[in-house]
């Protein structure tokens, strides 16, 4: 049973969240970019997006570069976008075939996850387990109590 991490971060939370993953378990890790990158600008991105993602944006992404039939799982760590996935992660499920494998969802968000375990499953038709809301505070995770709990457990899942 091998795992892999895939991430997409774009303000870090997730970014750290992946690598703390990495640096407890050593899994194999792969980052989503964009080929254009996003503004900087925080609110303008909030806004554009909130048009783009329920019209089912998908930016164009980098090749991923990694042989993704060597693993069973993937933990996919994607900040909450307008109630789903970020876009950049959506256009990762569209475009990747993952349908055998099992997905471990882990959504870094404001406190509104929407519906994006119920999309990542109905997209990709994957095995869905152990998904985890990590809920932030700007960039201050809330409860790392309950995050370093799934952490620690996380082998044991089955
Ligand atoms: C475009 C955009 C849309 C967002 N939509 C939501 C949302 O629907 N629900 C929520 O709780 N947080 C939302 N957020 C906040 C992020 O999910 C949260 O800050 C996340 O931890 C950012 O992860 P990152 O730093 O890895 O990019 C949104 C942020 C952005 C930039």
């Amino acid at each position: 049973m091998k795992r892999l991490i895939v991430f997409y971060s774009y303000s870090n939370n997730t970014r750290g969240i992946a690598k703390e993953i990495q640096d407890k378990y050593n899994y194999d890790c792969v980052e989503i970019k964009t080929k254009e990158a996003y503004s900087e600008d925080y609110n303008l991105v909030l806004q554009s997006e909130e048009k783009l993602v329920p019209m089912d944006y998908q930016p164009d992404i980098e090749d991923i570069n990694i042989d993704l039939n060597l693993y069973d799982e993937i933990i996919l760590c994607t900040p909450v976008w307008w109630y789903s996935v970020a876009s950049p992660v959506n256009t990762f499920l569209h475009t990747y075939i993952l349908k055998d494998k099992t997905i471990i969802p882990v959504a870094t968000n404001g406190g509104w996850l929407g519906r994006t375990f119920e999309n990542i499953e109905k997209l990709t038709g994957c095995k869905i387990k152990n998904s985890i809301s990590l809920k932030f505070d700007e960039n201050r995770l809330v409860s790392t109590y309950e995050f370093e709990d799934w952490l620690n457990n996380l082998e044991e899942s089955d």
